[in-house]
């Protein structure tokens, strides 16, 4: 049988910690994309050179885009990781970032609709909701087959802090977090537990409130003590779980971004955006998606997250019609 094949698109920090990580866990061959001349191609050989010791016996290549054309070994991808564009910097949110990143996916989304327009699209780029949904503008694939990265993420830091608070291990911590990736997303305090207690129990409110607010800058608390970019371990490991349960057929229950239409968008008040929503990946992309309910404090907090998203998105179809 022929290895499955996981190309990433931006061979920066996050891109080859993700390859990386693919790697390691021998998920298929893995292509690296950049516009940066050889900075794919050295780090899919340097990642490559590790295999004696890690293991495997996938193999890893790289390909400078400054040529369009060597986009073309995009073709067959199982799944496209995209991560191109640029991260934040101390003082900028992720929404500023976003007319220079959807410039970006106009020609990476150009390319992927050429030469894999079958393939499950892992949207990482930031703001990564909204670029979820400019992507599925851009190359027109059915958006059960694009996610987002934002909960997988969120709620591996909510997990880290409740677990680091408690002094247990991380695996027995479950929570979840919802909404937009952004600094308004919607951190789940009733739905968390530590193997099965509710975290109410566990914790002062005070010190889950302390949690929560952590867990929504987690991703400008690394930004700002890095100075240079943003985080990458735990988005490339993140972004990995989900890639792994598309390829291994896992059906895991791992907060991402997906698109809202039909009976999901009436419950949750929202329709034709990408947002975080807890949803089953599997081999076909988005699987299921469930429908939690929300108590009225969560709602209001649920409304704000929505509102920031659709605010993207109208941007984007702005910048689309330029
Ligand atoms: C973060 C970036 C990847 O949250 O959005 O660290």
């Amino acid at each position: 049988m022929a290895r499955r094949k996981i190309s990433v698109i931006g061979a920066g920090n996050v891109g080859s910690s993700v390859a990386q990580f693919l790697a390691i866990e021998e998920l298929g061959d893995i292509y690296l994309f950049d516009v940066v001349d050889g900075l794919p191609e050295g780090k899919a050989l340097d990642i490559q050179e590790g295999a004696p010791h890690w293991g495997f016996s996938n193999r890893i290549k790289g390909f400078t885009t400054s040529d369009p054309e060597a986009y073309r070994n995009l073709e067959g991808s199982d799944v496209i990781v995209v991560t191109a564009g640029l991260a934040r910097k101390p003082g900028m949110s992720r929404d500023d970032l976003l007319e220079k990143n959807v410039n970006i996916m106009k020609s990476v989304g150009s390319s992927i609709k050429k030469y894999s327009p079958n393939s499950i699209l892992v949207v990482v780029t930031n703001p990564a909701d909204v670029i979820a949904y400019a992507l599925h503008k851009i190359t027109g694939i059915d958006p059960s087959r694009i996610l987002g990265l934002g909960g997988s993420l969120d709620s591996a830091r909510f997990r880290t802090f409740l677990s680091l608070e408690l002094d247990v291990s991380p695996k027995d911590v479950n929570a979840f977090v919802l909404g937009g990736h952004g600094d308004d997303m919607v951190p789940f305090i009733r739905y968390s537990n530590v193997a099965g207690i509710p975290i109410t129990k566990l914790l002062s409110r005070e010190k889950i409130d302390e949690i929560v607010k952590r867990t929504r800058f987690g991703g400008g608390e690394i930004v700002n003590y890095l100075k240079t970019g943003s985080a990458y371990y735990a988005p490339g490991v993140s972004i990995a779980a989900m890639v792994k349960s598309i390829i291994r057929e896992e059906r895991r229950i791992i907060p991402c971004a997906a698109y809202l239409s039909g009976e999901h968008a009436k419950h949750y008040g929202a329709e034709g955006i990408f947002i975080g929503l807890p949803v089953k990946i599997g081999p076909g992309g988005v699987e299921n998606i469930y429908d939690v309910d929300f108590e009225d404090e969560e709602l209001k907090l649920w409304k704000k997250t929505v509102e920031s998203v659709k605010g993207g998105c109208a941007k984007v179809d702005e910048f689309l019609n330029k």
